[in-house]
């Protein structure tokens, strides 16, 4: 196996069609492009991703993304030494154009394919960014995605906890939609919360119970009926307890985030507490996990915010690893809707609108 590896990485899982070009030295990634055709527009009017506009862009899309990817990075195919895609978890309309892409790229090219797991590209950017050791703690925070993971290996993850229910982007989406903000509902709600004041009392879901999993469900619903109470007094929804409500549901996520991500830090030892996702990118969620891991000792990583979403970097990184372990797909690999990263662990409960959860 080559010391160094250039590898073509596409994701299609969700309602970003991605492509990129990344370079593995041995030890640290360089990123040579990275090209993210989004779709918000698309599904702007129905409120969330609809899963049949998604494949259908996205297999309109992949090939221009992978085009521009390697114009980008100045390369042909001919100069890539592998093609990676995601395989899954994910819509599996969209993860099929993916993975049909890919393999007739690889076809065509006899260059090897890599199937990636979505869920171990998010995991395993921090090696790609920081050039993290194993074993580190990931904390997974996403519109589709709520986990912990211990990362082990490029192949190895144990999941030490997640949602039962909603992930925490859906949470702040579906809180924005009740409080009339605008979508995507994190950043609308998190600037609400600027102007207001934690004081209105919610649940903190499942600090009583041991264990790193978490439910963001009941929440929602407790800012609806705060929502409502407030409504039946005032005869509307003032600005100022609006305000109130936004700031005072990012602190009973921040509170659960913080509590669940003490005790996985305490688990077992690791070299550091990374976190990925759109969620990740919340202000006071990052400072408050940020204390956790200076209060454990350990260094906090939090990739840049376009390495933190969907993108194709991570699925082309991933991809890298894998290769160097000599592990490769054939032609035949199948894209699946559902793919835990960690198969020793119970399934995971529910499904939300944003994607499968893994
Ligand atoms: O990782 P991501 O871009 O896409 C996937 O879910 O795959 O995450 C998007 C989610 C959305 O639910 C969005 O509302 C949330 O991340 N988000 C935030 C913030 N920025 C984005 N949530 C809280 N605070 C933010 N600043
Ligand atoms: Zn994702």
């Amino acid at each position: 196996m080559a010391q160094e590896l250039t590898i073509l990485g596409l994701e299609s899982s969700c309602d970003d069609t991605a492509a990129a070009v990344v370079r593995h030295d041995g030890t640290r990634g360089t990123i040579l492009s990275n090209e993210v055709i989004g779709q918000d527009a698309l599904h702007a009017a129905f409120g969330g991703v609809v899963p049949e506009i998604a494949a259908r862009a996205h297999a309109e899309k992949i090939d221009l993304a992978v085009e521009a990817a390697l114009a980008e990075a100045g390369l042909d195919l001919a100069a890539v030494d592998g093609i990676a895609v995601t395989a899954g978890p994910g819509l599996i309309g969209g993860v099929l154009a993916g993975v049909m892409c890919a393999k007739g790229l690889a076809a065509a090219t006899g260059k090897p394919l890599i199937g990636v797991n979505h869920l171990a590209g998010h995991a395993l950017t921090p090696r790609l960014t920081d050039g993290l050791a194993f074993p580190y703690l990931m904390l997974l925070v996403s519109g589709g995605h709520c986990l912990f993971l211990r990362v082990e290996g490029p192949d190895r993850f144990t999941r030490l906890g997640g949602t039962i229910d909603d992930a925490p982007g859906e949470a702040f989406d579906k809180v924005a939609r009740l409080l009339g903000l605008a979508q995507p509902g994190g950043p609308a709600v998190e600037t609400c919360a600027e102007s207001g004041t934690p004081g209105i009392p919610l649940p903190r879901p499942l600090l009583d119970r041991p264990g790193c999993d978490l439910s963001f469900s009941g929440l929602k619903t407790a800012v609806l009926r705060a929502r409502d109470a407030i409504v039946a007094e005032h005869g509307g929804l003032p600005v100022g307890l609006r305000a109130d409500l936004c700031a005072s549901f990012q602190a009973a996520v921040a509170d659960v985030l913080a509590e669940k991500s003490r005790r996985a830090c305490a688990d077992a030892p690791v070299t550091a507490f990374a976190v990925a996702g759109g969620v990740a990118a919340n202000r006071s969620l990052r400072a408050a996990l940020e204390t956790v891991a200076r209060d454990a000792g350990l260094p906090f990583v939090a990739p840049p915010l376009a390495l933190c979403t969907d993108n194709a970097a991570m699925i082309a990184w991933a991809g890298a690893e894998r290769l160097r372990l000599g592990e490769v797909d054939d032609l035949t690999l199948a894209a699946r809707p559902r793919w835990p990263l960690d198969d020793r662990a119970a399934p995971m409960l529910g499904s939300g609108k944003r994607g499968a959860k893994a």
